[in-house]
Parts: structure tokens; C-alpha cells; sequence
């Protein structure tokens, strides 16, 4: 059995890994080993029955020589510490990693097996040891479209993205919340009353916004009743460095020989822990929209093509259905009246699985099995 090291179980994306890998019984196949930055010494936690002793120090690079495998969603500070020394020390482990610190790295690939399956399969029978989740968006774009970049169909991709509060991190979902209860708490007398004018309630909320009374610590500005197009640092070229990442880690993941340009605008919006987006797609050739679906639909187990309907739209492609579940929906599927090569697509996806916990967790069984 393979020694695993964790580091950052216990974040965000660390919890819903640990989550989905107890559900998956990975525990089974694994000598599992828990670090931690600050609290070494204590009891390591019992995941799936394994009681592991005391937590090791994350820290400590024999320690981590020890190990076989570490995954880490520590995040980009701790990764850009410890891997170098443990990687100059000589240690020849496998190391998977939430952060993005690595990922465009040469001796790494970005790992979403549903869509590069080959990509991962010859990177280690080639001897690479480093292996990176995507960025949410991207990841959560191609479980979805991933049928039509697989048959070499896709000339660009336009995207507009509706960025859930949690790619941001715990304390944003939190910031986000509050805000949103403080907004409510208010006008809440207001809204009882019947006779109330909308329009003076909404002025007494956007007066509210507007006091530097919310919390925005995290967000830098409110979120709630509100939007913020811009995630990530600003770049020389005016792109955000979320919006960047679309093109460069699309093509990486793809292993594409002709660049595939991916570009929009990333926008965070008041959802808790979805993430949507909406495409415009120049296709290279004019295929009926039976055959796109078609195309879709058989690319993973876990895209479904939603019908271009109200109700359905309505009720399966918002993130208030899809939140907690592995689907990553697709639909708004239909030519738009720039030509028949023009394809608007909307996708719904978990920000924290398939968009972070999910490929580690599904590599990580890829190197135990
Ligand atoms: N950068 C993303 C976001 C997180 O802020 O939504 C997922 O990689």
C-alpha cells in the first residue's frame, strides 16, 4: 500500500476531498499520513475507520521524503515553500496539488482525467511526478463541452462566467452571507408591510450598500444585491489573470498543437459555491445541433445536455440545482444569428468537486489502482 500524505485536509476543498474520498472508499487502498502547518502532535484524524496517530509536521521535508504520494489544498504559498526543498532534496514522489503555483510548469500537467485521461496516462509513463488540479472554470468548462473540444470542433470559445463566492475561498462565502442577511435585516420591516413603495426600499438598500457599513474585507466591495467583474490580479494586457487562465489551461489540459483562443470576461456573482458560464463557440464547421448534443451528451458520465426549454432551463441548469452534485449540466444549446457556425452553450458546475476536490481525488485513485 502506497503512503499518502495530506496537507490542507481540513480548507475547504480539503473537507470535500476527504468527503469524497471516505464516500469513494480511497481510504481502503491507501496507507493515509495527516500533516499540518500548526498543529503537529495532536491526534491525526480517523477517516474510513484508519485511526493515523498524531498529525506530522507539514513542514518537515524527511518527513515528507517518507511518502509516496502527498496531495496538498494548503494553497500557493505553502507549495511554493516546501515542493522546491522536497524536490531538491531528491525526494521522487508524486505531488498533487490544488494550487495553481505549478501548473503551467513544463514537468507538470493539469489533471481532469474525464477530458485528458491520455494527457495524464503517458505524462506518467514518461516519469513525471507533479500533477496540478485546473482552474475551476476551466475545469467545469470542459466536463461540460468536452465532446466538442475532443473531436477538434471548437475554432474559439467566448465566455461571460458567473463566479460563485466559494472560488474565492471559506471566508468569502461567509462575507458574502452576512452581507446578504444585513441587507435583508434592513428593510425587513418594510417588506412586511404591503403598503411600502419598492422604490423607496430599494433606495434605503442601495443607501445601505453605499455607508461602508458591510463587511468587505474579503471581497474589497459588497457582493450582495451586486456583481464584480473582475477576479483575480490585473495583467499588463487588461486581461484579469482569471481570464487569462482560460486560454492557457484549456490548451494545456488539451495538449492542443494550434492554440485554441479561450477569452471573456470572469465575473463573480452572489451564488454560494456554483460557477456558470456562458459561451459563445465558433465552431469550424456547421454541424446539425442533434449531432452537437449528441456529441456532448456521450463525452463523460457526468455532463447532461439540458434541453433548450424554459422549464428545464429553469428548474436543472441554475446553480441551486447542480450545487453538491458531480453533474455538470450543459444546455442554452442553439446557433446564434451570427451564422450557423455560432453556438451559445451555458454551463452549471461545483465549484469545489469537479472544479477542485474531484481530480485529485479521481488521480490519486489513478496511482493506487
Ligand atoms: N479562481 C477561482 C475563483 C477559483 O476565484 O472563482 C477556482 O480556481
Amino acid at each position: 500500500m502506497k503512503n499518502v500524505g495530506f496537507v490542507g485536509w481540513r480548507g475547504m476543498v480539503g473537507s470535500v476531498l476527504m468527503s469524497r474520498m471516505s464516500e469513494e472508499r480511497d481510504f481502503d487502498a491507501i496507507n493515509p499520513v495527516f500533516f499540518s502547518t500548526s498543529q503537529h502532535g495532536q491526534a491525526a484524524p480517523a477517516f474510513a475507520g484508519k485511526q493515523q496517530g498524531t498529525l506530522q509536521d507539514a513542514f518537515d521535508i524527511e518527513a515528507l521524503r517518507a511518502l509516496d504520494i502527498i496531495i496538498t489544498c494548503q494553497g500557493g504559498d505553502y507549495t511554493s515553500d516546501v515542493y522546491p526543498k522536497l524536490r531538491a532534496s531528491g525526494w521522487q514522489g508524486y505531488w498533487i496539488d490544488a494550487a495553481s503555483t505549478l501548473r503551467m510548469k513544463d514537468d507538470a500537467i493539469i489533471i481532469l482525467d474525464p477530458v485528458n485521461h491520455a494527457v495524464i496516462r503517458q505524462g506518467i509513463d514518461s516519469g513525471i511526478k507533479t500533477f496540478v488540479g485546473g482552474n475551476c472554470t476551466v475545469s467545469l468548462m470542459l466536463m461540460s463541452l468536452g465532446g466538442l473540444f475532443a473531436q477538434d470542433l471548437v475554432e474559439w470559445a467566448s465566455v461571460a462566467t458567473y463566479q460563485a463566492a466559494s472560488g474565492g475561498g471559506a471566508r468569502h462565502m461567509r462575507e458574502l452571507l452576512t452581507q446578504m442577511g444585513m441587507l435583508h435585516d434592513h428593510v425587513a420591516p418594510a417588506l412586511q408591510n404591503p403598503a411600502s413603495a419598492i422604490l423607496d426600499i430599494e433606495r434605503s438598500v442601495t443607501d445601505f450598500t453605499r455607508s461602508g457599513t458591510l463587511p468587505t474585507d474579503n471581497f474589497g466591495v459588497p457582493l450582495a444585491g451586486s456583481l464584480i467583474p473582475w477576479i483575480d490580479k490585473q495583467l499588463e494586457n487588461g486581461q484579469s489573470r482569471e481570464e487569462w487562465k482560460g486560454q492557457a489551461e484549456t490548451n494545456k489540459i488539451l495538449a492542443t498543437r494550434n492554440v485554441i483562443p479561450v477569452d471573456g470576461l470572469c465575473v463573480r456573482v452572489g451564488a454560494l459555491r456554483c460557477h456558470s458560464q456562458a459561451f459563445t463557440l465558433k465552431l469550424k464547421r456547421d454541424l446539425p445541433l442533434a449531432e452537437i448534443e449528441q456529441l456532448l451528451a456521450s463525452h463523460n458520465e457526468w455532463v447532461k445536455v439540458v434541453p433548450n426549454d424554459r422549464e428545464l432551463t429553469m428548474r436543472e441548469l441554475t446553480p441551486a440545482a447542480v450545487t453538491g452534485t458531480l453533474t455538470t449540466p450543459v444546455g442554452r444549446l442553439r446557433k446564434l444569428n451570427m451564422g450557423p457556425e455560432y453556438l451559445s452553450a451555458f454551463t452549471v458546475g461545483d465549484q469545489l468537486l469537479w472544479g477542485a476536490a474531484e481530480p485529485l481525488r479521481r488521480m490519486l485513485r489513478l496511482l493506487t489502482s
